[in-house]
């Protein structure tokens, strides 16, 4: 077969196009971080990661500037030969101390941290990973790399069945999210942890969303739960709360040492540019001290939690300032978005293989930045997508998932309806 024949047969995207449902890569024109300018119109932005609001901070904006002006663009090299600035090592040994690990080591993406570690760390001979089935993709692509055998779970029930086959597991390693992407469930680390105590795994968290938004100062997840101590190897990214790019795994000295010299993905890729670095380390400032940028997290997530629930939506039970809507149709969450979109409000859909199949979702979240004028605004558009569309009743708990995606079963409805009826008109 040709190599690229999948890319010649892949009609999804075209399809979508074609029927309006596509809703991906859409074009931002300009942004103050609530409100975002597409296609000419100003819309309010539910759809981002930017958990504190601090991508236009002031004092964000010109550690970035400042940056700028002293190192240039970029690095043009890996850290490991050129490109290793003070700045780097500034953001890692404030990032250690912070989350209370001996190091912690900066990588250019939180996609290539987590690649690379897991990559590296399921090398060892007999290594079995663990992966929360919710995780974010990069987990489960570190793991196929490593060539370790990969076991899925569902829950810690779940976890716990698969664990109790041996005595325990020192060849293991759990990799979980501290709060889940897309439906803002937060793991519960307490039950995970008391697992390890039992069959002795390692455990690797992923705070790429509690990191800023759970826990004392924003720690994390597992300080939340009072665990810090028992993650090994802690990761979150700088593309959400911090509001740059760039991600972190803190750890104990040693790891971290064994990490810095063999971690592909670190080596072998150019370092995160100076303007990232400072912008990330400048959010870390930000946060650590303004606690009131939590309390409006939180009082903002609480008012628009409650204003779709009013509305009829189903939130999933979140706790944390991302909340999804649940749709259940993938076509409908795409027909919602899309609509969304038109009155005003930007949103994005969560599809399989981000949800189970038929249980779509719009994601929101909620940021202190955005005012009760912006929520206002949002909760207006979503009463009116409410009142135009049914949605199901039932606890999406309760629905089954589908057997297969209806995203392109409606959209070649719509397309064999179009054609209907530009045959009839002739
Ligand atoms: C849970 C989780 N882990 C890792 C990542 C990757 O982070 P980055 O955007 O820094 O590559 C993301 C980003 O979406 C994420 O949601």
């Amino acid at each position: 077969m040709d190599i690229l024949s999948p890319c010649y047969s892949y009609l999804d995207s075209t399809i979508g196009k074609a029927t309006g449902y596509y809703p991906y890569f859409r074009v931002i024109s300009s942004s103050d971080g609530p409100v975002v300018t597409v296609n000419g119109q100003r819309v309010v932005m539910l759809g981002s990661n930017n958990y504190l609001g601090l991508t236009h901070h002031p004092e964000v904006l010109k550690a970035a500037h400042e940056a700028l002006d002293r190192y240039g663009v970029g690095c043009t090299g890996s850290r490991f030969m050129n490109g290793n600035l003070d700045l780097h090592e500034q953001l890692e040994a404030e990032l250690a101390e912070f989350t209370g690990r001996e190091e912690a080591l900066v990588f250019s993406s939180g996609v290539l941290a987590n690649i690379g570690t897991l990559g590296l760390l399921g090398g060892v001979e007999g290594a079995v990973i663990f992966l929360a089935a919710e995780n974010h993709a990069s987990l489960f692509d570190g793991a196929r790399l490593s060539h370790g055998r990969i076991a899925l779970f569902e829950d810690v029930d779940d976890l716990e069945r698969k664990l109790a086959f041996r005595e325990s597991w020192p060849n293991a390693l759990v990799a979980t999210d501290g709060v889940f992407s897309m439906t803002g469930r937060v793991a519960d680390l307490e039950r995970i942890v008391a697992l390890k105590r039992r069959f002795g795994f390692r455990l690797y968290l992923d705070d790429a969303h509690g990191f800023g938004v759970l826990g004392p100062q924003g720690r994390g997840t597992a300080a939340s739960q009072g665990v810090e101590k028992d993650v090994d190897l802690l990761f979150a990214t700088f593309s959400k709360s911090l509001a740059s790019l760039g991600g972190f795994v803190a750890g104990d000295k040693t790891v971290i040492e064994y990490l810095r010299h063999n971690v592909r993905t670190l080596i072998f890729s150019a370092a995160l540019p100076p303007a990232s670095v400072a912008a990330a380390l400048a959010a870390l400032h930000v946060m650590r001290r303004d606690s009131e940028l939590f309390t409006r997290m939180w009082d903002n997530a609480a008012f628009f939690k409650q204003g779709v629930e009013a509305l009829g939506y189903h939130t999933m039970g979140t706790r944390t300032p991302i909340i999804p809507l649940f749709i259940g149709s993938e076509a409908l969450a795409f027909q919602m978005c899309r609509e969304a979109l038109e009155l005003g409000l930007f949103t994005t859909p969560a599809v399989y293989p981000a949800v189970p199949k038929g249980h779509a979702l719009i994601r929101t979240s909620v940021t202190p930045a955005h005012t009760r004028e912006h929520l206002q605004q949002a909760l207006d558009v979503l009463a009116t997508l409410f009142e135009r569309h049914p949605l199901p009743k039932e606890d999406p708990a309760n629905i089954p998932p589908a057997r297969d995606t209806d995203i392109v079963e409606a959209a070649m409805r719509i397309l064999a309806e179009r054609e209907a009826e530009t045959q009839a008109k002739g």
